[in-house]
């Protein structure tokens, strides 16, 4: 099947927080439909995840069956994993403490390593762990992400567009603004996951969401906008207020 050029599925719910608990009920449905095996889920850090993790930590403890998740990340810091800025440290403070997630399917960048090597090793942790496509490459059930104000997607910023393309499946990204390094998936290896999930909220992605939806000519510019699965489903979750120029 031809990989069409957009075909976002848009989600619009009330808040951050319906959100959250859609997102939550949509993992406990591609778990059943991946009835067995392993399920990989590539996380991303953010405002609208944080409500998620809390919620799955109060409301879904049993409700998933925790041992078939491998835990990834889209995207992470190059700080220690005790650092705030750590999106695997805050998976494990809101979720892993509080769930029987599996401690060998959990896998965070090094970020122990210098971000080169890191990269390397997490695409290694990647490529021996998941099954792969007809292009070589790994295959996540589900990759969440965000979007930051300026178009951004995992750790790809709008002054690196050439990560969209990189044949790594990994790299070493710097925030445009602090400097701070960072390692992300590359566009490839999002697009070869079966399902893609943005969770996009509140005011300050209004008229962002709008120029992607509305496919204006801004939008090339935007690292989120190019996101789209090979063979996978795209699906945006959105809250009214990010949904509001789109007519919601
Ligand atoms: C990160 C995230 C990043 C995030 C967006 C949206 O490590 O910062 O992966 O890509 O998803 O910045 O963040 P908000 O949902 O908080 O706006």
């Amino acid at each position: 099947m031809p990989k069409p050029i957009y075909s976002p599925n848009l989600h619009v719910y009330t808040d951050g927080q319906e959100v959250a608990r859609a997102f939550a009920d949509h993992l406990v449905k591609k778990l059943e439909e991946k009835a067995e095996g392993p399920f990989f889920w590539a996380l991303s850090g953010g405002s609208t995840p944080k409500l998620l993790f809390k919620l799955l930590a109060a409301e879904y403890k049993d409700k998933i069956d925790w041992s078939r998740l491998h835990f990834f990340w889209g995207d992470d810091r190059m700080v220690p994993y005790d650092s705030p800025e750590s999106n695997y440290g805050e998976v494990r403070t809101l979720l892993f403490k509080h769930v029987p997630v599996v401690e060998d399917q959990i896998h965070p960048v090094p970020t122990d390593l210098d971000p080169e090597a890191a990269a390397e090793a997490y695409a290694a942790t990647i490529t021996e762990l998941l099954p792969q496509n007809s292009d070589g490459l790994p295959i996540f059930d589900l990759n969440m992400l965000g979007m930051g104000g300026d178009g951004h997607t995992a750790s790809i910023f709008p002054d690196n567009m050439g990560l969209l393309t990189s044949d790594k499946i990994c790299a070493v990204a710097t925030h445009p603004e602090s400097g701070q390094k960072r390692v992300t998936l590359t566009g490839p290896v999002i697009d070869a996951s079966d399902e893609v999930v943005f969770l996009i909220t509140g005011g300050s992605k209004t008229l962002r969401v709008a120029q992607i939806i509305n496919r204006e000519q801004l939008a090339d510019t935007f690292p989120a906008a190019h996101i789209q699965p090979t063979s996978g489903e795209l699906h945006w979750f959105l809250d009214r207020a990010a949904a509001h120029e789109v007519g919601y």
